[in-house]
Formats: C-alpha cells, structure tokens, sequence
C-alpha cells in the first residue's frame, strides 16, 4: 500500500479518478514519475491560466525570491502589491473606465464568493441571496449555501439557509421565456420570496456539467438585476486547458472583457477571479464607497 493510502485522509478527490503520481509539468503537459506523458485538460482546475511553470512567470518568481522579496505580507503594503495594483488599473480598469475597488480575500475561489457574499449582505443590509440550479461556488459553507449538487451540500453537516435557486440557462430546454419564474416571484408581494441581497451566477457552469449560458440569457440577468437593484456576483473562473483558455466563466469563450460586459458599467457588482488571479472586484454604486472588513 503506498502512502498516499495510508497516511492521507480519504477527504481528497480527483486522485482517486487518476492515481498516477505526477512528478514535472511544463506548459501543457504532466508528466508522471515514470516518465510517461499527460496532456493536462484539468490545469489545476482554474489555476494555471498560463500553464506550468510558464517560463515567464518562472523567470519573475525566481528573480523575486532571489532577491529576498516579502512573500507573506497579510495585507500589508508591499512594492509587489502596489505594482500589481498599478497594473490592473492600467491595463484593466482605466481603459474600460470600470470604477471598482479591489479586495485580496485569499487564493482560493471559495474565499472570493465568500466576500463577495459577505460584502452583498453589508452593502445591501439584506440576507437572502439567488443563485442557480446546478451551480457550484465552492466547499465553504456560505459557497456551499449558493451551489445546487447534494451531495456536495451533504458535506456541510448544518443546515445551508437565506439562499434561493432559480433556473439557470435552458434549465427548462426553453419550454418557458427566461426569467419567467424569477421575475414573477420578484414583483409579487405574495410570492414569498425574501428581498435579495445579490445574484450570484457562472457564466459557464463547470462542476455543474459545462453548461454555458447564452449571451442572451446573461444580458436578460443584468437587465432585470439593473430593473430591480440587484448587485450581481459574475463569477468568472478562468481556467487554461491544454494551453489556451477554456475557461467556463469568462475570456476566452466570451471575448476580451468577458462576461463582465453583460454588466452594465454603473450597475453595483462583484466580479471574482480566483484560483489563477486571487483578487475580487468590487463595483460601486455612483457616489458610495465601500469600506469594511466584509
Ligand atoms: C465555479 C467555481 N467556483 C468556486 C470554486 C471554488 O474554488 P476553490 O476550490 O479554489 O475554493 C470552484 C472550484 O472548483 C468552482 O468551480
């Protein structure tokens, strides 16, 4: 029995759908420890959006180490930060004219939706979030709360609360218009339904099943979150497969911008990019700022 099989704990996953244990990866191939080769369509599941060990990214990471670079700061001010700042918000955000502020919840994808959740709620004084069925956001709870899978939720061990699915794209292989059930629970008074904080969608479902979402269909989201004042998260999960960008949720199957600009500019929202990026936007409503913690 090997190690892995002894010693570690059986909370894993993929390994268990490929056990072979990998040993070198560059670009878009693994390669595994007796040599063999693996085109690699998995790419960290979203983090490796320039494949491995890019030789541009490797050059930056060893010059930086070399140096004696902070490599763990918390939040503190650091020349690498203000560098990356700068960056985004010339290559990003100026020429879009996109007024976002940016937050670092972490690495991971669940500690972007769970900001962006949490800064939803504070921003909005409300609770209750929408999602969609068959989403996936992540195995937090409060990511957990806003995805569809069972079995995932199963996982949670409390009871997941103050969020409510709607159909997503072609969840009704178009028998109904889009946003039937959605608008009608909104504006009736009588449905039910707690007021929103957010909507929270992907545009390209990815544990879901890779169900992409219709241009349509999301611009029919943005307009009816921009008719009734609800901040939507765009969750773009960009990820790289066999060296060029699949990505379930942004770039390269929906244009330079993404789905971003299903939003409009001025409609208050959170964009997150996990995993490959690992920083979270936050759009402003016309004359507010957000502070806080959250
Ligand atoms: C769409 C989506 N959101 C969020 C996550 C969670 O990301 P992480 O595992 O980095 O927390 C995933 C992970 O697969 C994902 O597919």
């Amino acid at each position: 029995m090997s190690i892995f099989e002894t010693l570690e704990s059986e909370v894993r996953s993929y390994s268990r759908g490929w056990p072979t244990v990998f040993d070198r990866a560059q670009g878009s191939w693994l390669y595994s420890e007796d040599g063999k080769a693996y085109l690699d369509f998995f790419a960290g599941a979203g983090a490796l959006n320039y494949g491995h060990n890019n030789p541009v990214l490797k050059k930056a990471l060893i010059d930086y180490i070399s140096r004696d670079g902070v490599t763990h700061a918390l939040d503190m001010f650091t020349v690498a930060k203000r560098d990356f700042l700068e960056t985004l918000n010339d290559i990003i955000l100026k020429p879009r004219e996109m007024d976002y502020k940016v937050i670092f919840p972490g690495p991971g994808g669940a500690n972007a939706v769970e900001a962006a959740l949490k800064l939803a709620r504070k921003v909005t004084g409300k609770e209750s979030v929408i999602n969609f069925t068959n989403a996936f956001h992540g195995m937090t709870l409060g990511a957990l709360s806003v995805t569809g899978n069972s079995m995932k939720r199963g996982g949670a061990g409390v009871p997941l609360v103050h969020a409510t699915p709607m159909p997503y794209d072609k969840y009704f292989d178009g028998a109904y218009p889009d946003f039937l059930y959605f608008e009608r629970l909104l504006e009736d008074a009588g449905s039910g339904l707690n007021e929103p904080a957010a909507v929270i969608v992907e545009t390209v479902q990815g544990e879901g099943g890779i169900n992409a979402a219709r241009i349509d269909w999301l611009r029919g989201l943005a307009d009816l979150c921009h008719r009734h004042d609800l901040p939507v998260e765009v969750h773009r999960w960009l990820r790289a497969t066999a060296g060029h960008h699949v990505d379930p949720a942004g770039s390269g199957r929906m244009g330079s911008r993404g789905a971003q600009r299903y939003v409009p500019r001025r409609q208050p929202g959170v964009r997150h990019r996990g995993r490959g990026a690992a920083h979270l936007l936050a759009g402003r409503r016309p004359g507010e700022e957000h502070q806080g913690e959250g």
